[in-house]
């Protein structure tokens, strides 16, 4: 089959916003100008598609944007995309396809998760070229190491966890402090871990917020000389506010919980972030000039690479047992 030639690409950020979008977007816009292409901003994600709200980039446009958090082209969820009635979910991707194509765009980047890259799947099928691009603080994509955001969403959880101990020691408390990820427990794990939790509570592994055992680390650790706890719950798990209540009411032990929310998605985004934001968005354009189509951008073992999103889609993610593993050694006090 004779390849297409990419002329105009059209970029839109889709589902929950996440430091580094924006250095995506300009990666993007630059790449492309750079190799001729034309480059249209799709403003809110498919909604915006849908709604024809559709601007031109230039070099210009996205000066400026890339070490400022969120996302200059706004974000959405898009419902008529998932509309329980198929025939209508198909006939707005297949009206958000001719508005991309009126437009002159043949070629699409979707920065967004797993649901964004589904969406963008369905309008590959209407003949629109895609590749997606992991956006998500959650690192929760199954065929990449790394989605953009999650460094810096990692590092706010570990600011606020250094600023908790701090009063959580003069208090001789017990910090309960819940991250955010979804269904995921990545951002709990790397902040847990590097913060220096107790105990870490990950849905992927429900025993981990088993009551009698986290009580058991606290009064452990405590008799050992420990002062001061900090518990990390992962979103997930959820029920920090309780938790707090319990191991206060169950033990005696002052207790307070902190749930950080939506600060994770704000703020500058970190050198990594905005590295591989960078590096995945002219990837990204790389991919769309040489003819590909319906790929998802992955950083797997320290290199750049692609996969067909149904196959990106069908993996399994493994959370990071190591980590769970190590803290829970050297979180004991022995
Ligand atoms: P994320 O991309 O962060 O996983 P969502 O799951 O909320 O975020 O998905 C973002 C948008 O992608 C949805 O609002 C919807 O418009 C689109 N989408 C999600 N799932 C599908 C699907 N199965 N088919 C088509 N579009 C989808
Ligand atoms: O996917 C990113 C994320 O921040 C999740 O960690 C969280 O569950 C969700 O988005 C929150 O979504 P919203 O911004 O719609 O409240």
């Amino acid at each position: 089959m004779e390849e297409k030639r990419i002329r105009t690409i059209g970029v839109l950020t889709s589902g929950g916003d996440a430091q580094g979008m924006n250095a995506c977007i300009r990666a993007v816009t630059r790449s492309a100008l750079n190799k001729g292409v034309r480059v249209k901003g799709i403003v809110r994600g498919y909604s915006g598609l849908l709604e024809n709200d559709i601007k031109d980039l230039n070099a210009v446009s996205v000066g400026n944007i890339m070490h400022k958090g969120g996302t200059v082209l706004y974000t959405a969820r898009c419902p008529e995309f998932i509309d329980p009635d198929p025939a209508k979910a198909q006939a707005a991707i297949n009206r958000a396809a001719n508005i991309a194509k009126a437009h002159g765009i043949d070629g699409l980047v979707v920065i967004g998760g797993d649901g964004s890259f589904k969406g963008a799947q369905a309008i590959s099928k209407y003949g629109i070229n895609v590749v997606g691009v992991p956006g998500t603080i959650d690192l929760d994509i199954a065929c990449t190491d790394y989605t953009i955001g999650f460094d810096s969403a990692v590092n706010i959880a570990l600011e606020a966890i250094m600023r908790l101990r701090d009063t959580s020691s003069s208090h001789e408390r017990c910090s309960v402090i819940e991250v955010m990820g979804h269904r995921c427990g990545e951002i709990a794990l790397w902040a847990g871990l590097t913060g220096g939790a107790d105990a870490i509570l990950i849905p992927e592994q429900p025993e981990t917020a088993n009551f009698e055992n986290i009580l058991r680390v606290i009064m452990e650790n405590r008799a050992r000389g420990k002062k001061d706890n900090i518990i990390v719950v992962a979103e997930g798990i959820g029920g920090s506010v309780e938790l707090a209540k319990r191991i206060e009411k169950e033990i005696g032990i002052e207790s307070r919980a902190t749930i950080l929310g939506h600060v994770q998605r704000g703020g500058q985004p970190t050198a990594v972030d905005i590295k591989h934001a960078s590096m995945m968005g002219a990837y990204a354009v790389d991919l769309l000039l040489n003819g590909a189509n319906n790929r998802v951008v992955a950083f797997k073992k320290g290199k750049y690479v692609d996969f067909d999103i149904d196959e990106a889609l069908a993996m399994h993610r493994e959370p990071s047992w190591d980590i769970e593993e190590v803290n829970r050694r050297i979180s004991t006090y022995y």
